[in-house]
């Protein structure tokens, strides 16, 4: 169900919004995306998939080669289907801000991480906004779609567009656009997920809207920029919140000897009122974890503590710890000691299918491991090559053979990838830790120590 739209006073269209309409809904509008990362490039590809000339930016010289020359970098994306728009012409790649002045919308998708105090760093989205104002004309439509603190659009990105003195809602128009993709995920892509726009006039959300539907499905209008980008954290913050209190309870449920994944799974029987979420070695990413920590310095801000927030975000943090202390559980019931044990992790991405590393638990995991003395600690991802942990580089085993299994006095599975063959790994481990419930179909347990279930 599409939202009522709130009513808002709507200025009488300037030239520049009619013209831009025009273009946008005849499809000669061209379309600039900033930062061709996970975000940006699925996005630009859309565009250029629909013949529309598409320009993306980014200032990773790597990235830009390899879009030149239709060479795909990101794991979702069909390698033809870039071969192809970069040799069609509709999708090009430049380090060059100057080539935004061609384009008549432009989307910022830049990172927008923490600082090491987790505080937020906007710095990305001011440096691309400084860049596209050197160019700014008439007729631009600007759409942020990083996610972020609200607040940010109207107070820090307008601020900079508007010291090029063209008015904004009359001459060139701002929006927020939240992006929903979710890497790995196989039956919601950017075309088919709806999305949420708030422009910061009535233009610029009429704009944005008519732009997004070139592509996708369903647009949802919002009355502001600070709802939409408010909007977009809600639902970090409620995946975050709720995969805490499952944590939380796999904990409690450790101690009590009940098995917290077949009470999810009764729990889920239950036709309304209730979503499952699994609990898990900690949250990673760089949504979900980085996220709620936007809003809560924002609330510190208005002397405004965010529980929830807060809470959330200790209990998922604590769990790679809480991971580390059941490795060495079962290394003290062996006849080792921490320093000469072999421990083997399986799956270093944040989560299953994928090959991001961003903030990983299973990366904090194996730095805890070094942290106590650890010194044989392996893993093997077939997605992630190599990591660097405490200052060491590991590298994955190129495969996973009877006889290095059973070489290892614990297996852990950080992340449960879905070419692993858990028959094989629970067949030749002398004990499997399993995080993430990969082992539910195996009948027998006895070397299975299963995180939330107190056997
Ligand atoms: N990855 C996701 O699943 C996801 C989902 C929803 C929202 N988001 C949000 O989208 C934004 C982008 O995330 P991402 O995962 O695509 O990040 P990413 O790191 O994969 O890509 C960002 C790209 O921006 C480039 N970049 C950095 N600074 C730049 C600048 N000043 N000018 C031009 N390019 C610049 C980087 O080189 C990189 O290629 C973040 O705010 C993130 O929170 C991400």
């Amino acid at each position: 169900m599409a939202l009522r739209r709130r009513g808002r006073p709507r200025n009488p269209v300037s030239k520049h919004e009619k013209a831009l309409m025009a273009r946008i809904l005849d499809g000669t509008a061209t379309v600039g995306v900033v930062g061709l990362g996970y975000v940006g490039l699925p996005l630009a590809l859309e565009f250029a998939k629909k013949g529309i000339t598409t320009l993306g930016v980014d200032v990773d010289q790597r990235k830009i080669r390899s879009l030149s020359s239709g060479k795909n970098y990101i794991q979702d994306l069909n390698n033809d289907e870039i071969r192809d728009v970069v040799k069609r012409g509709t999708l090009s790649a430049t380090t060059d801000f100057a080539r935004l002045a061609e384009c008549d919308v432009v989307y910022i998708c830049v990172p927008t991480p923490f600082t090491d105090n987790k505080d937020p760093d906007i710095s990305h989205i001011l440096a691309a906004t400084k860049e596209l104002a050197a160019v700014l004309r008439p007729g631009h439509l600007v759409i942020l779609k990083s996610t972020t603190f609200p607040g940010t659009t109207d107070s820090y990105v307008k601020p900079v567009l508007d010291a090029t003195k063209l008015v904004c809602g009359k001459d060139y128009f701002l929006a927020f656009s939240p992006e929903r993709i979710d890497p790995g995920n196989q039956k919601w892509n950017t075309s088919n997920t709806p999305v949420v726009v708030g422009g910061v006039t009535g233009a610029c959300t009429d704009l944005a809207i008519a732009i997004n539907r070139r592509i996708i499905a369903e647009v949802v209008p919002v009355s502001s920029p600070r709802v939409a980008e408010m909007e977009k954290l809600l639902e970090n913050i409620f995946r975050s919140v709720n995969i805490a209190l499952v944590n939380e309870l796999a904990q409690l449920c450790d101690r009590i000897g009940v098995n917290i994944w077949e009470v999810v799974d009764a729990a889920s029987t239950k036709p309304f009122g209730f979503m499952p979420f699994y609990p898990g070695p900690g949250i990673g990413g760089h949504c979900i974890l980085i996220d709620p920590y936007y809003l809560s310095w924002m609330a510190r801000e208005k002397d405004f503590v965010t529980n929830f927030v807060t809470l959330a975000a200790e209990v998922n943090e604590s769990m790679p710890f809480y991971v580390r202390s059941m490795i060495e559980r079962e290394v003290a019931r062996q006849p080792i000691t921490i320093k000469d044990a072999k421990v083997l992790m399986l799956g270093m991405a944040f989560k299953r299918d994928v090959d991001d590393l961003r903030h990983s638990p299973a990366l904090k995991v194996a730095e805890l491991l070094f942290d106590d003395g650890f010194q044989h600690v392996s893993y093997f991802d077939p997605y992630i090559p190599s990591v660097q942990v405490s200052g060491r580089e590991l590298t994955s085993r190129k495969h996973l053979t009877a006889k290095y299994l059973e070489r290892q006095d614990v297996v852990v599975i950080t992340t449960d990838h879905s070419s692993f063959d858990i028959d094989f790994i629970v067949e030749h481990s002398k004990v499997v830790i399993d995080t993430r419930n990969a082992t539910r179909d195996i009948a027998a347990r006895s070397n299975i120590v299963l995180l939330g279930d107190g056997q």
